[in-house]
């Protein structure tokens, strides 16, 4: 464990940051904050100082999932400026993860200055911890869009039903959008500088919030890549690159059979690839459970209370999935195993 603790810390002297798990997804109820929640409490468990952070716009209850009935501050407070620093709201749970609750709602508003926004984002991505695990929500507000961008690994979360397909879908295209609308914007410090007038009018055109408003003519991305190859073909590398860094994770939860979900993710794979352009891997599906709609019941996490269950054979999966080093202890080999 320590082993593997140091191995993470980068030269001497820059304070190793932490790994951030950003989960979007599909709107409404189909287990976001419950496995945000069951997530932070996994990697507690295996000792690393771990933050959950609820950025959900609308239903800001992960406090629930951490068995904290109520909050005395909220993410709100801190766009705010009521605390100067965003470890000042974050409190200690029963079960390992510190959080830092939601009431988030200010995130949406329009007139949030972009500087507070970019604020909070360095704030979460310089917390005093080894991994944050943020509960996004489904909203697809650009600000929630920017915060799962900005993340190390994004989960985008699905139940096998079709409505919470296609919106997972959404979250991942609208994600992508803003991705390459962004190219040119002051989180891109690299880019922002020299902009290139042509490319970005292009991206707007093609991915850009008119773009949406005209319904989905113009939004297949291979027709992007062909019209930058045509008309700003030195644009081209800098627009394949961003494609293929963004690198979503679908996380089917809810799972009825293996096969359908099986079956879920390859079409999801497949619209992804030819519409997007983009390869869309799959993480270990979650089943239903009444445990797991138990524990909601009772405020304790699944996870704490059945540390060796199925839930954390799944997470312990899902953490070798997307970050190895992040499963120090021989869990995942049993599990690999059975
Ligand atoms: N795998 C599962 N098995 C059983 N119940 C689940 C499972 N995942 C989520 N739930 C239940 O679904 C409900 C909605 O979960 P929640 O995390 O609040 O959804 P979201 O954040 O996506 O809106 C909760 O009551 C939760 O206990
Ligand atoms: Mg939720």
């Amino acid at each position: 464990m320590q082993a593997s603790k140091i191995e993470r810390i980068p030269a001497a002297g820059s304070r190793a940051k932490p790994t951030v798990i950003a989960i979007g997804g599909a709107k409404g109820g189909i287990g976001k904050s419950l496995i945000a929640a069951n997530l932070a409490v996994y990697l507690a468990s295996q000792n690393w100082r771990t933050v959950a952070v609820d950025l959900d716009l609308g239903a800001a209850n992960l406090h629930l999932y951490l068995g904290v009935w109520s909050l005395q501050h909220r993410i709100n407070d801190y766009l705010d400026k009521k605390f100067e620093r965003l470890e000042q709201i974050a409190v200690e749970t029963r079960f390992g993860p510190r959080l830092i609750g939601g009431g988030s709602s200010r995130l949406g508003a329009a007139n949030l200055p972009f500087a507070r926004k970019l604020k909070l984002m360095r704030a979460i991505q310089t917390l005093d911890a080894d991994v944050v695990v943020v509960d996004l929500g489904g909203d697809t507000a650009y600000n929630v869009l920017d915060f799962y961008l900005q993340a190390d690994h994004g989960i985008v979360m699905t139940s096998c039903d079709p409505a919470s397909y296609l919106d997972a879908y959404t979250f991942v295209k609208m994600a992508l959008h803003r991705r390459l609308t962004r190219l040119f914007g002051p989180e891109n410090r690299q880019t922002a500088d020299h902009k290139d007038l042509e490319l970005l009018s292009l991206l707007n055109q093609f991915v850009g919030p008119d773009a949406m408003a005209n319904g989905d003519k113009g939004s297949k991305i291979t027709d992007l890549l062909d019209a930058v190859r045509e008309t700003v073909p030195a644009g081209l590398p800098l627009v394949s690159r961003a494609i293929e860094r963004f690198q979503p994770h679908l996380l089917v939860n809810m799972a009825t059979d293996t096969d359908s979900a099986g079956e879920l993710v390859q079409r999801f794979r497949k619209v992804a690839r030819r519409m997007l352009s983009i390869d869309v891997p799959s993480l270990d599906h979650i089943p239903t459970a009444t445990e797991i709609a138990r524990s909601t019941r009772d405020l304790i996490p699944e996870a704490a209370r059945n540390p060796d269950g199925a839930l954390v054979q799944h997470l312990a999966r899902i953490v070798n999935q997307l970050q190895p080093d992040l499963n120090p202890i021989p869990l995942v080999r049993s599990a690999a195993g059975r």
